[in-house]
């Protein structure tokens, strides 16, 4: 049977551990030529170790224009261009309001909106006409849960530039649109800044008003990452797909 993604040039911004991870294991095994990037060196070497042999792995800084350069002049130099962008580094912390200094508000804003938005800025010479571009996005772009102000910020952001970037790209035959996943066990819920007890209230809280019950996979954003990143989705531009158990929609 024919890959979904056979020979298609892949580059997966936080592909080192949780859903980018994820992704990359599964585009890898769909045919494609995979590229992903990281910052944290033993969360790369760990990726090293993990990810199957032919895919590159490659430092960047998600929130640096300079690294960014550096990703794009890797990226040309391996695969000429690109077919399908899967921006998913992302970093979340949760504070109430009173206690967000500007620091905080400038490194997360940084990373998850400042970061993507140049990152496609400076892959435009690179992307194939057809190519596809991958959001992650989260389901708190239409949420407002308590301490999240941020980081539901950032993530907003992103899910409006899904749409501006659909618009201006679709002369190219270029497709922007975005996964929006709720709670997905994955390294992120030890990032959060939350102590022990406070996170295990959250993860439970957040099980018991799932309409599903249940925390998802990383493989669950993937497959949804590779229905929007092939042919399968060509008629679809701008949506932001949510992959949370129900928890935008019920
Ligand atoms: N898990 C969830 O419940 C959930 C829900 C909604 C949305 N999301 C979104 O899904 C995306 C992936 O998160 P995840 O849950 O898979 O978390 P994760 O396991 O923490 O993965 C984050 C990935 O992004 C990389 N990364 C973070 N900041 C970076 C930076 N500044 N530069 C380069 N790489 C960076 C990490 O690499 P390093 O280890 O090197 O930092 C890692 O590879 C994020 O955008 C997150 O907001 C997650």
């Amino acid at each position: 049977m024919s890959k979904t993604l056979a020979g298609k040039r892949v580059v997966i911004t936080g592909g080192t551990t949780g859903i980018g991870l994820a992704t990359a294991q599964l585009f890898h095994a769909q045919g494609a030529r995979v590229l992903v990037t990281g910052r944290n060196e033993k969360t790369l070497a760990e990726a090293r170790e993990s990810l199957p042999e032919g895919i590159e792995i490659f430092k960047s800084e998600a929130g640096s224009l300079s690294d960014i350069d550096a990703l794009v002049a890797r990226t040309k130099e391996l695969f000429g261009g690109v077919d399908v962008l899967f921006l998913n580094a992302g970093v979340a912390r949760f504070a109430p309001l009173e206690l967000v200094p500007e620091s905080e508000w400038d490194d997360m804003v940084g990373i998850n909106a400042k970061g993507p938005y140049f990152t496609v800025q400076k892959f435009l010479p690179l992307l194939a006409e057809g190519a596809s571009i991958v959001v992650n996005t989260s389901v708190v772009d239409v949420k407002g849960f308590p301490s999240t102000s941020v980081y539901s910020a950032s993530k907003a952001a992103l899910r409006s530039l899904v749409r501006t970037f659909a618009a201006e790209l679709a002369p190219r035959g270029i497709r922007v649109n975005a996964v929006s996943p709720g709670p997905i066990t994955t390294p992120i819920y030890g990032k959060l800044g939350l102590d022990a007890a406070t996170a295990a209230d959250f993860a439970k809280n957040t099980m018991e008003s799932n309409p599903m019950k249940r925390f998802g996979t990383p493989d669950e954003v993937a497959q949804a990452a590779l229905f929007l990143a092939s042919p399968a989705s060509s008629y679809t531009t701008g949506l932001d797909l949510p992959v949370d158990g129900g928890a935008s929609q019920l």
